[in-house]
């Protein structure tokens, strides 16, 4: 058998299709820094530890949101249900903050960061790490706080499309080939 490491790389495309199939839920990564409020749509988001319970989310490096993150030393995560997709599509566009919250109803807690009303849970975090991972930034947060929202129906995320999930066993997906 040949090295599977000497054979090299999957094309950057095969990996994202492959990626692709790894079923996620959706969030709303927010800061508040100088007066502003900043957020993006963010699938890559992982619980890490209970004690002290801590999550890490991965950010493009390029991403307007992380200078906020960074300078404020907190941001909040909120969990969007099958009801917020538009909430998910207008936080992935590249469109200056103040569109992305105008008229959006958010609520504060601990650290400043807007909240997402009717998410289906939300945590905020002081920001602990921010570890550089090729084009990205994982960011690890220690949870100050969290919330828990309507007992939704929970945004999903799979083969670059959006589904929801009814609860197991019933999840609906987007078309196939896409
Ligand atoms: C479903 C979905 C998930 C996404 N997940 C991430 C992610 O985990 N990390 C990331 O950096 N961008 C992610 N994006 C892209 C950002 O939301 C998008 O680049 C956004 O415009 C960045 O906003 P900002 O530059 O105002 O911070 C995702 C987009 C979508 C539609």
């Amino acid at each position: 058998m040949s090295d599977p490491v000497a054979r090299g790389r999957p094309p950057p495309e095969e990996f994202r299709r492959a990626m692709a199939r790894w079923a996620t839920g959706v969030s709303v990564v927010t800061a508040h820094h100088a007066g502003e409020d900043a957020g993006l749509t963010v699938n890559a988001l992982l619980s890490i530890a209970l004690a002290p319970p801590s999550l890490l989310v991965s950010l493009q490096e390029s991403v307007d949101t992380l200078p906020a993150i960074e300078a404020s030393g907190a941001f909040a995560v909120s969990l969007l249900s099958a009801r917020q997709r538009s909430i998910s599509e207008r936080f992935a566009r590249a469109v200056p903050s103040r569109e992305k919250f105008l008229d959006l109803p958010v609520h504060r807690g601990a650290t400043g960061a807007p909240l997402v009303d009717g998410a289906l849970a939300a945590a905020e975090c002081r920001l602990t790490a921010v570890v550089p991972a090729h084009d990205h930034r994982l960011l690890l947060g220690e949870v100050v706080r969290v919330e828990l929202g309507p007992e939704d129906d929970p945004l999903v995320f799979f083969r670059s499309g959006y589904g929801s999930a009814e609860g197991p066993g019933s999840l609906r997906l987007p078309p196939p080939g896409r």
